[in-house]
């Protein structure tokens, strides 16, 4: 196998199966925010993606672009063990708040410990010698000390794209020391927020007794530096896509399709607890019910891709989701004029870029998420500098897109004032929010992330420049 100076290790590959299965094998992602965001910087970069190659495995995997990839195969006990298990139902609720109990069943450490060594094995295998080895996210989080031990000659980062819990819920962990020192094997730790860092490096004190502070931790007699890289979206392609012909006749053939006069809003997830989707709809239940927004004038379109289909949690809520939107049309919908639209299924990057010009309203209430980056491709779709966010707090892009209606999305009441407001401002105040986000926006898109990435993990400027271009 090549050997390759860069070096990608992801849960996932970044195709999706039905791209695969034709033979096509075009770059084509699967819903998610991890291979969105790396999708935008890799396809000119001469790199190596280790990955799972899916649920079903890919029919077939092949080099996409400039980059080879390297699946790594897993056996149904362990996409049991290690992906629905550790990482999706220990992991997954613990790093968001515990907003649905983590669930910790001995059994699945061993899977999640030997899977993470298989990952760390496929990396050590194609990396060249002084590579740059990039581990992504919470399933690997024993990846980067692996790795070290492997090949102590690698640059390693690690960046985790979830949130990074207080000690207070991280101390909770069994196994929680393994995992501390499993992502402090990397040169970087970078997070989505500062808080994250703060948080690692008070249990890098609490547990291991290390040197820390909110940019770096001694351990070992190394340096582990960490620090906050808000990731982004490539929103130059969003920008094209939101001008393109067909594009822009979708999106007149969904005002027509959702009625001319009709306010639109629009909700875009993953079938996901921490999206916050129950709160939503309660929310827009009880303002139907008080009369505030009424089906002839108002209309809601929530699209929530199927996730994570095999853990438990992840199947009752989508009986509860959607029970709850059956239970509103039903009461409030008329013939011909649902009052939710609900879709459960994916969309192409046109059809989304679609639907986020078709909002009104674009509302992103998740109860706790790292970043959110539709939050993001909506700023980035509007060329018309029209439409309002509503944007819960307690996503990373929180932190950045100022000119949104922030919201607790815990706080049903808070929810309803805020998408009120939000429906009713006017649009000299919505086209000045639109404006600084998308100034912000422009600014930091995904190149600057990697780059400013890149950059931290190998303080030259020289990886970003060969990878990414124009330090
Ligand atoms: P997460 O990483 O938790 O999935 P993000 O909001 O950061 O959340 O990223 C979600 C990504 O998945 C976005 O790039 C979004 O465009 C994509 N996505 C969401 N819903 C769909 C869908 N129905 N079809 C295809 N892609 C989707
Ligand atoms: O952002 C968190 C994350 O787990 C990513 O790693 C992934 O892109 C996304 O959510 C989708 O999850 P999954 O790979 O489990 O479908």
């Amino acid at each position: 196998m090549r050997q390759s100076s860069l070096v990608v290790v992801a849960n996932r590959l970044p195709l999706d199966d039905s791209a695969a299965r034709d033979g096509a094998c075009e770059w084509r992602r699967s819903p998610g925010g991890l291979s969105g965001a790396l999708h935008a910087i890799l396809q000119q970069t001469p790199a190596t993606w280790v990955g799972w190659d899916g649920e079903t495995g890919l029919a077939r995997v092949t080099d996409i672009g400039s980059v080879r990839l390297r699946p790594v195969t897993l056996s149904a006990a362990e996409q049991a063990g290690y992906y629905e298990g550790f990482a999706n139902s220990t992991l997954w609720p613990l790093y968001h708040d515990a907003v649905q109990q983590p669930v910790f069943q001995r059994e699945w450490w061993e899977t999640y410990r030997s899977v993470n060594q298989r990952f760390a094995e496929a990396a050590a295998e194609v990396a060249g010698k002084h590579a740059a080895v990039w581990v992504q996210d919470y399933h690997l989080q024993l990846v980067p000390r692996m790795l070290r031990e492997l090949r102590p000659d690698l640059l390693i980062g690690f960046f985790m794209h979830v949130p990074f819990p207080p000690p207070e819920l991280f101390m909770q962990l069994p196994r929680r020391i393994e995992l501390l020192r499993g992502m402090l094997g990397a040169d970087l730790v970078g997070f989505q927020r500062e808080q994250a860092a703060h948080n690692l490096a008070q249990l890098a004190q609490k547990l291991l007794g290390a040197d820390a502070t909110d940019d770096a931790i001694t351990i070992d007699g190394r340096t582990v530096r960490t620090g906050a890289f808000p990731v982004s979206i490539d929103v130059a392609e969003m920008r094209t896509l939101a001008t393109r012909p067909d594009v822009v006749a979708q999106v007149k053939q969904l005002h027509h399709d959702l009625g001319e006069s009709k306010r639109v809003l629009v909700s875009v997830d993953r079938l996901d607890y921490t999206k916050g989707i129950e709160h939503r709809l309660t929310a827009y239940r009880e303002l139907l019910r008080d009369g505030h927004v009424k089906v002839r004038d108002t209309v809601l379109v929530q699209v929530a891709v199927p996730s994570r289909e095999r853990v438990e949690s992840y199947r009752d809520l989508r009986d509860r989701i959607e029970g709850e939107v059956g239970r509103i049309n039903g009461e409030y919908g008329r013939v011909g004029e649902p009052a939710i639209h609900y879709l459960n299924q994916p969309f192409s990057r046109s059809e989304l870029a679609a639907l986020y010009q078709t909002a009104d309203v674009m509302v992103v209430t998740p109860l706790r998420d790292g970043m959110n980056l539709v939050a993001k491709e909506f700023v980035a779709a509007r060329e018309d500098g029209a439409g309002a966010l509503v944007l819960s707090e307690f996503a990373g892009a929180a932190d950045e897109l100022s000119g949104a209606f922030l919201v607790n999305p815990h706080d049903v009441d808070d929810l309803k004032q805020t998408l009120m407001r939000a429906l009713e401002a006017s649009p000299e105040d919505l086209a000045a929010r639109m404006t600084a986000m998308r100034r912000h926006l422009a600014e930091h898109d995904i190149l600057a992330w990697a780059r400013a990435y890149l950059t931290e993990l190998d303080h030259t400027g020289r990886l970003a420049r060969r990878f990414i271009g124009r330090a």
